[in-house]
């Protein structure tokens, strides 16, 4: 999950370099590094830290440099310190890398590398077999190379005596690429091009990238030269930016009720879901007698939305599984069999390696995506975008939101398409789903609420979250939030389940969230806050506005504006979000880039 840049052309390399890895730092943080090429010399800067920190390390330096490739880390194999950072340079060559090289160990007895290493990492045992083969000749050194390799890797490699070339190659880890006006780039992904322009190309997998100030050359294994196939990104210029918040989670929490509008517009046609501009064909939807949705953390949550949905709508056998255990679960999977892999960036290895397996046992795949032109994008049979623009903050928020709004309209669709729905009850439900975004600006017009209630949970090292059934499946996004950017230990428990055990951690103040959203289950609902009150629980309660007669006034209450029982997710997940926000920025954390994390996992 590190960040990767390279560039060769006219704006001043340095610069363009470290504003890149800003941009990229959300992927990787634990430590940052450039090398830049000034005549045929290779200099490399780098250090455990961020970016800052690196920019300071650079102060003065490195003003005349032609090209220059730069990382940020993730930390796999080895520590997190200066020598471990990228770029790695072992003789003539420099090199960063995104991946995990699984066989480096064998590789450095094989070739007898030892004495030519200097940090624990894999990568490093790349760059030292590169300069082993090297005999002046970088592709064939590269191919050669490769074929030693075991793993995932996206390589991007400078040699000494090549001034002002850059060279990359890949497998799984991803890699995109530009000639512009301002030269020519690459990186991990488009974060870092759309500074400059929104056509970029894929690198192919096991293609070299030759990449000149003013041309790139792309060329397959076989030496055959291939035309790069642009895509445009249909992302603002600047919508990479914070736009004056003071964190990415803030501006994007912010952005959701446009950016629901911009994923379902283009997909209801007289008020009726339609997936015909995206050429997905009603059979995928008829054929099946199953669904098996496929993805990892917040998407996954996003998966068990979906699943109530068709549950309660549809009363089709629905699996969702976390992609990482999907392949090693026996899963059933057929050729009737309807897998949807959900995931923002497109490139979580887990749930790209779980297509790829459901794919082999015949299933077609659907997958819902953020990023144009990502690796499961093209492994699937059919994708839906998401339109949520970039997501930089590693905690998942509108990409989250965008994701259950087309699972709203897939929902929609088969059921009018099986027959559940007639066109009445069909254009009632997009109708629902169309008030999503007005009725996520009334959660977000009472943020300062939400902030008052953040400040109850502040000091906590544990909490709970309570609901039953949809509440729950709400309250496990919401905890991961909370988790993920405030580092309060919190678990979400189906409420029922409480008084099999988990009640026993209940004591004194201990902090309860609950969630009362759907009408059938209030009553219990209300009744297992009572058993957690009872024992000292702080209550603090997200509950549907129409429901909230009678609520007992020592719990602190947010009230969420209506929507049908079935669209409560959206407002109350937005609350939850702005939940976690507020604590982890009262907490003075650093929102945007929570330790330990990455926004893209591209390790299994
Ligand atoms: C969510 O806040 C986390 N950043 C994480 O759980 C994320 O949702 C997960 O890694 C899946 O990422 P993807 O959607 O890019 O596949």
């Amino acid at each position: 999950m590190c960040g990767i840049i390279g560039y060769t052309g006219s704006e001043n390399v340095k610069e363009v370099l470290l504003d890149a890895l800003e941009l990229l730092e959300y992927r990787g943080y634990d430590s940052a590094g450039i090398a830049v090429m000034e005549e045929n010399e290779i200099q490399v800067y780098k250090r455990a830290g961020r970016v800052k920190d690196l920019r300071e390390k650079c102060a003065g330096k490195a003003e005349n440099s032609v090209c220059g490739i730069g990382h940020t880390r993730w930390a796999t194999h080895g520590g997190v310190n200066d020598t471990n950072a990228h770029p790695h340079q072992v003789g003539r060559v420099t090199l960063v890398h995104n991946g995990i090289i699984e066989n480096y160990r064998e590789l450095i007895a094989d070739y007898d590398l030892k004495e030519k290493l200097q940090s624990e990492t894999d990568s490093e045992v790349v760059a030292a077999l590169l300069d082993r083969f090297y005999e002046g000749n970088p592709e064939e050194t590269i191919k050669k190379t490769v074929s030693k390799l075991k793993g995932t890797f996206a390589l991007v490699i400078m040699f000494a005596d090549h001034a002002g070339v850059i060279y990359s190659t890949r497998n799984v880890s991803p890699i995109v690429a530009t000639l512009c006006k301002e030269g020519a780039m690459l990186a991990s992904d488009l974060t870092a091009l759309c500074r400059f322009t929104n056509n970029y190309f894929v690198v192919p997998e096991y293609h070299i990238l030759e990449m000149k100030e003013d041309s790139i050359k792309l060329t397959d294994f076989d030496g055959n030269e291939k035309e790069p196939e642009y895509l445009t990104a249909d992302w603002e210029l600047n919508s990479a930016g914070k736009n004056g918040y003071p964190f990415y989670m803030e501006k994007e929490i912010m952005e959701q009720p446009d950016a629901i509008e911009r994923t379902i517009a283009n997909r209801i046609v007289s008020g009726m879901p339609d997936f015909t501009a995206e050429g997905v064909p009603d059979s995928l939807f008829t054929e099946c007698d199953r669904i098996n949705i496929i993805a990892c953390g917040t998407a996954m949550h996003a998966g068990l939305v979906a699943q109530a949905l068709v549950k309660s709508i549809l009363h089709m056998h629905i699996d969702v599984d976390m992609a990482s255990e999907f392949m090693y679960s026996d899963p059933v999977i057929d050729e009737k069999t309807l897998v949807i892999a959900v995931s923002q960036s497109g490139e979580t290895i887990d749930t790209l390696e779980a297509v790829k397996y459901a794919r082999r046992r015949g299933a077609k795949c659907l997958s819902i995506i953020n990023v144009k032109g990502s690796s499961i994008a093209r492994e699937s049979d059919y994708v839906l975008y998401t339109n949520a623009g970039p997501e930089i903050a590693v905690a998942s928020t509108k990409a989250y939101t965008t994701q259950l709004s087309i699972f709203y309209l897939i929902v929609a669709k088969m059921a009018q398409l099986r027959g559940v729905y007639d066109t009445e009850q069909t254009q009632s439900f997009i109708r629902e789903l169309q008030r999503t975004p007005e009725v996520m600006k009334k959660v977000l017009e009472k943020r300062r609420d939400i902030h008052v209630l953040a400040n109850k949970v502040l000091s906590a090292k544990d909490l709970f979250m309570i609901g039953r059934g949809l509440d729950h499946s709400i309250l496990l996004e919401g905890s991961l939030k909370l988790k993920e950017v405030s580092y309060i230990h919190s678990e979400a428990y189906a409420s029922g389940e409480l008084k099999h055990g988990p009640i026993a951690l209940i004591t004194q103040d201990t902090p309860v969230v609950a969630s009362v959203t759907q009408e059938k289950l209030m009553s219990k609902e209300l009744s297992n806050i009572k058993e957690v009150r009872s024992r000292g629980a702080d209550i603090v309660l997200f509950i549907k506005e129409s429901l909230a007669e009678d609520i007992d006034s020592q719990y602190q209450t947010f009230l969420l504006p209506d929507m049908r029982d079935e669209f409560m997710v959206m407002p109350a997940s937005v609350a939850l979000q702005l939940l976690a926000y507020y604590v982890s920025s009262d907490k003075g954390f650093d929102v945007d880039k929570p330790r330990n994390l990455a926004k893209v996992v591209t390790v299994e």
